[in-house]
């Protein structure tokens, strides 16, 4: 039985001037799970971290952290809770290694230079440590605010767009920082835009647009509800109609008869099956092709179609 360590109930966020920016949330976080939130800009992600992070005060609804309810408990929470968050608000006069060891401090853990080095080492900052945070490029900045999360060890941790404007090598970076905190049984909730990354990291996945959670699912499960297979097949001689040995396959012939379309599966590799399936078929009712290029939905097709259901 897995341990919840975040339990969301009911939360709801109007802004004043009534913008309703989260409505009715439920969400349960296990200990140690890395959960993607995806949304589009202005889905209430950031909000919905503020209200964990005690940013945003939430209108309505309860958050349990660690078993507590929030309200209560706030200090302690506190204390176990990390955020990097999506702006870049931060110390801009102060050099970087004293903002990482004042981080560290404020969270009540004793003063530990040599992890605050290997943490300034591991985001390329040791060469930079005295260097005051203004002086620094965006991508350099970002990495700060990692180091600062980092710095005092949290149990639960909020990566708000964590690689937004970072270069590939900081991104692949913060890829590891994430695996080897999952090694030591961090909870982390990150969003995202980009959707390849929940796919690398994350065990599930959130989809939130318009203050609403939409849906919750692991990842694989997520995949292989909604996946689909899509394969091309380009035949040597256009046909007028469905050879009735093809009527039982999803498939339709597009470009004047010159390619026939398979759309199916349901992203556990039955779709592959079922083109291989296909492909003998085609042979043996003496249709010839010359090229076949299939694709498995994403993630991100995924997502583009929930919100695409959602706004029609
Ligand atoms: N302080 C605020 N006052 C009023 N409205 C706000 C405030 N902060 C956010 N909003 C509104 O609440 C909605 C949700 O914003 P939020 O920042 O949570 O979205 P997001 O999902 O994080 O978007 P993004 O992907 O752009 O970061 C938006 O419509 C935003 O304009
Ligand atoms: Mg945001």
């Amino acid at each position: 039985m897995s341990e919840p360590i975040l339990q969301i109930d009911g939360l709801s966020k109007v802004y004043p001037g009534g913008l309703r920016a989260l409505d009715d949330v439920d969400l349960t976080i296990n200990k140690g799970e890395i959960f993607a939130l995806l949304g589009p800009n202005g889905a209430g992600k950031t909000t919905l971290i503020g209200a964990v992070c005690g940013l945003v005060r939430p209108t309505s609804g309860t958050i349990c952290a660690f078993g507590r309810d929030l309200s209560e408990n706030w200090r302690d929470a506190r204390s176990r809770i990390g955020l990097v968050p999506q702006e870049l608000s931060t110390d801009m006069f102060d050099p970087v290694r004293r903002a990482v060891s004042y981080s560290r401090g404020l969270f009540g853990l004793p003063p530990d230079q040599s992890r605050i080095e290997e943490i300034l080492r591991r985001l390329s900052l040791w060469d930079k440590r005295d260097t005051k945070i203004m002086e620094l490029s965006g991508g350099m900045k970002r990495r700060v605010l990692i180091a600062k999360a980092l710095a005092h060890e949290p149990d639960l941790l909020f990566l708000d767009e964590p690689t937004a404007g970072v270069d590939v090598e900081l991104r692949k970076g913060m890829w590891a920082i994430v695996d080897e905190m999952r090694a030591r049984g961090v909870t982390i909730i990150l969003t995202t835009h980009y959707i390849e990354e929940a796919e690398l990291m994350a065990d599930r996945v959130g989809i939130i647009n318009r203050g609403k959670l939409l849906m919750v699912d692991d990842k694989q499960a997520m995949m292989a509800r909604l996946g689909r297979t899509e394969a091309h097949i380009d035949l040597a001689e256009p046909l007028f109609e469905l050879p009735p040995a093809l009527s039982r396959f999803p498939v339709d012939l597009e470009q004047g008869g010159s390619s026939l379309c398979y759309r199916g599966g349901d992203g556990t590799g039955k779709g592959k099956a079922d083109v291989a399936e296909l492909t003998k078929a085609l042979i043996s009712s003496g249709i010839n092709y010359t090229g076949i290029e299939t694709r498995e939905s994403s993630l991100e097709d995924i997502f583009v179609s929930l919100l695409g259901e959602e706004t029609t």
